[in-house]
C-alpha cells in the first residue's frame, strides 16, 4: 500500500511538473480527441480564445478554429478526421469567446492516446505581428511622399535628360542660323523660323523644369482636360526635326479624335518623346525605321496610345527590367527615360507596358483613363 501510495504520489507529482511545463509554453496548446472534443488545453490557449481555463476542456474544436477540417462521418456524427492542414485557400482564423476572430497560425500533429487518435493543435495568435505589419504598411504608404523626395535623385537625373534634348535642339538650330547667316544673310524667312524653334524648345525646357518642380511640391495644378489626338500631333510637330535626320519616316493613326484626358500636357508629351527617341535609337541600324502612333480606345474608360518601331524589339526578359532606373543598353544612355515615363504617367493614373511586334521592333501601350 505505501508503495503503490508512493507511486501514485509520483505519478501525481510527475502530472504536475507536466502540467507546469505546457503552462510555461507561449504556444497555445490544445488535445484534442477523434471526435473533435478538446481534452487539454494549457494557460495560453484559455487566454488566446478568452476562457477561463476550466471552461476549455469539453469544448469543441471547430468553436474555435472552424476553419479546420471537421470531416463528417457517413453516420453524420460529426469527428475531428484525417484532414490536419487549414483548408486550402483560407488563412485560419482562431474564434475568441464572444465571437471575435483573430489571424492564426495552426500546426496540428497526431498522437496515439489509449489507441485512439488524437491531434495535438498549436496556434500561435498573430495579432500583434499583423497589428506590426499594418503599422508597416502604413508607415510605408506615408513614405509615398517620402518617395518623391527620393525622386529628387531619379528628378535630378530627369532634368539632365530632358533638357538634353532641346538644349541639343536649340544648339543645332543656333549653329544652323549662324551657318546661314555668314553664307546670306539676305535668307530672313529661314533664320525666322530657326529662331521661333529655338524660342519654342527653349520655352518647352523652362517649362520641364516648371512642371518637375510642381511635381515636388505635390502640385496638380497643371493638370486639365486635354484631347490626346492633338497631345500627339504636338510631340511629332516638337520631333518631327530629329525624325529626319535620323531618317525615320512616321505614320499616325489616330482614332481618338474627341477623347479627352485629364493630364499634363507637357508631362505627356515629355513620355511621347522619350518612347520617340528610343524607338529611332533601337531603329539606328535598322534597314527600315518606320515610326508608328496609333490612338484608340479599346474600351469605353481607355485610350491607348501605342508607340511602335521597326527595331530589334527588347529581349523578352528585359521587357519588365527596362521600366527600371538606370537600366540602359546604350553606351552613352542614362536609363532614366522609361523610369521617367512610368513616374509620370501612375500620376495620370495610366499604366505603361512594352511588347515586342509579332513582325519584329517593339512596341509600347500606354493606358489612359478616359474624363467623363
Ligand atoms: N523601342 C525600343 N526597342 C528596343 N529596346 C528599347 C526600346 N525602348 C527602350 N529600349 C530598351 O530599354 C532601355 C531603357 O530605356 P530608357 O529610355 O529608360 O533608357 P535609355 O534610352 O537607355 O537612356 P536614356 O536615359 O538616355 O533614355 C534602353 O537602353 C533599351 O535597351
Ligand atoms: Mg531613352
Amino acid at each position: 500500500m505505501v508503495a503503490l501510495n508512493r507511486q501514485d504520489g509520483d505519478r501525481s507529482h510527475a502530472e504536475e511538473q507536466l502540467r507546469a511545463l505546457l503552462d510555461a509554453v507561449p504556444t497555445a496548446l490544445l488535445l484534442v480527441d477523434p471526435e473533435g472534443t478538446i481534452r487539454y488545453a494549457n494557460d495560453r490557449a484559455a487566454s488566446v480564445f478568452g476562457y477561463p481555463r476550466a471552461d476549455m476542456d469539453g469544448r469543441a474544436i471547430a468553436q474555435l478554429l472552424p476553419d479546420l477540417g471537421v470531416v463528417v462521418r457517413p453516420r453524420g456524427a460529426p469527428t475531428w478526421a484525417e484532414q490536419t492542414q487549414p483548408l486550402p485557400g483560407h488563412d485560419p482564423q482562431g474564434r475568441r469567446r464572444g465571437g471575435d476572430h483573430f489571424p492564426a497560425e495552426v500546426m496540428v500533429n497526431r498522437v496515439d492516446l489509449d489507441g485512439r487518435m488524437h491531434r495535438v493543435v498549436a496556434v500561435n495568435d498573430l495579432t500583434d505581428k499583423r497589428n506590426a505589419e499594418q503599422e508597416i504598411a502604413f508607415e510605408r504608404e506615408s513614405m509615398a511622399h517620402m518617395s518623391r523626395v527620393t525622386l529628387v535623385g531619379e528628378i535630378s537625373g530627369s532634368l539632365a535628360h530632358e533638357l538634353n534634348q532641346p538644349l541639343a535642339a536649340i544648339l543645332s538650330n543656333a549653329q544652323a542660323a549662324l551657318r546661314i547667316l555668314r553664307r546670306d544673310p539676305g535668307e530672313i524667312a529661314d533664320i525666322r523660323e530657326i529662331l521661333e524653334d529655338i524660342v519654342e524648345n527653349d520655352q518647352r525646357a523652362g517649362e520641364v523644369i516648371r512642371r518637375l518642380r510642381g511635381l515636388l511640391r505635390r502640385e496638380c495644378r497643371s493638370f486639365g482636360p486635354l484631347v490626346v489626338d492633338e497631345m500627339v500631333h504636338d510631340s511629332i510637330r516638337i520631333i518631327r526635326n530629329d525624325l529626319i535626320n535620323r531618317g525615320v519616316e512616321y505614320r499616325l493613326d489616330l482614332r481618338a479624335p474627341i477623347s479627352r484626358v485629364h493630364g499634363d500636357t507637357v508631362q505627356l508629351q515629355q513620355v511621347l518623346l522619350n518612347l520617340i527617341l528610343n524607338a529611332c535609337d533601337a531603329m539606328a541600324d535598322s534597314p527600315q525605321r518606320v515610326l508608328t502612333l496609333c490612338t484608340h480606345a479599346p474600351s469605353t474608360d481607355v485610350i491607348r496610345v501605342e508607340v511602335r518601331d521597326t527595331g530589334p524589339g527588347i529581349a523578352p526578359d528585359r521587357l519588365d527590367a527596362i521600366f527600371a532606373p538606370f537600366q540602359t543598353s546604350k553606351p552613352n544612355g542614362l536609363g532614366m527615360g522609361l523610369a521617367i515615363c512610368r513616374t509620370l504617367l501612375r500620376a495620370h493614373g495610366a499604366s505603361i507596358e512594352a511588347a515586342n511586334l509579332p513582325g519584329g521592333g517593339a512596341v509600347f501601350c500606354i493606358d489612359l483613363p478616359i474624363l467623363e
